[in-house]
């Protein structure tokens, strides 16, 4: 690894636009268990079109409000891990970049690490919004387990999250398209790379010219595309590179 972050560090050192893409292996060091890694913790007993789908959410809303309170409770308790805060460190290490992170995840802790340009294009388990789409939205209040009615308009409201088979918010994903084709470095981490359109991001970035480095103990289905594809963990490899950054 050592060779790759000397090689990172020259292509860091010319880069106007670093984009961090990140996914659910960001957060499993946090304990914050992967829906693909099996049926554990939040995932274990529950079927996902129950309680993370909008025909669930149709059908028994108080089942969905029940569930991703206890998601939120789980979230309450973890930390930020080393990958988290080894990427936040980047705003500060790369003071004539624009770093900016695309995550899958909805934790909120990249927010938590310190990052400050975070663009959620799965949404926030940290927040409400109106099911109707009339434009409240607010943070999700700590054992809120059944479901609230929007103040603005009286539909219901729901988690401020993508469900399953849901299509991502337009002008979220813009913003994270127009970050991707901008892109000199384009890092993907501890993500399978399997749902769509996000995992359309890393190779629009590489057509439009990024350098695509891959951070993944496994393989993925971008490993042969990336410039890099490191395999490693991220609370592994970021402290590594900020390490090597500030020594510099
Ligand atoms: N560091 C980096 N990567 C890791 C680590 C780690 N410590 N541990 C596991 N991984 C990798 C796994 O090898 C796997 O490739 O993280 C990836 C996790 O993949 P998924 O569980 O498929 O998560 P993700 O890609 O974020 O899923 C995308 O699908 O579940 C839905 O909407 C949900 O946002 C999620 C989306």
């Amino acid at each position: 690894m050592d060779k790759t972050i000397a090689n990172l560090l020259t292509a860091l050192a010319k880069a106007s636009e670093v984009v961090i893409f990140t996914g659910a292996g960001l957060s499993a060091d946090s304990g914050i268990p992967t829906f693909r890694d099996g049926a554990t913790g939040l995932w274990a007993n529950i079927d996902p079109e129950e309680v993370a789908s909008i025909e669930g959410f149709r059908k028994a809303p108080e089942k969905v409000w029940a569930w991703h309170e206890a998601m939120r409770a789980l979230f309450a308790k973890v930390r930020p891990n080393a990958g988290h805060e080894g990427i936040a460190a980047l705003e500060s290490l790369l003071p004539d970049a624009r770093v900016t992170v695309i995550t899958q995840n909805i934790d909120g802790l990249h927010q938590a690490s310190g990052s400050t340009r975070v663009i959620e294009i799965h949404g926030s388990a940290l927040r409400i919004r109106c099911h109707r789409h009339c434009g409240f939205v607010d943070p999700w209040q700590a054992g809120q387990s059944a479901p609230r009615q929007c103040p603005s308009c009286g539909a219901l409201a729901r988690p401020d999250v993508v469900w399953f088979g849901e299509a991502l918010d337009e002008d979220v994903f813009s913003l994270a398209a127009e970050a991707a084709f901008d892109a000199d470095i384009f890092f993907t981490v501890g993500t399978s790379a399997i749902i769509q359109p996000a995992a359309s991001l890393p190779m629009a970035a590489k057509e439009y010219g990024a350098l695509l480095v891959e951070i993944n103990p496994h393989q993925t289905p971008f490993s042969e595309h990336a410039n890099y594809s490191i395999r490693a963990g991220a609370s592994e490899f970021f402290p590594a590179l900020r390490k090597a950054l500030a020594e510099e």
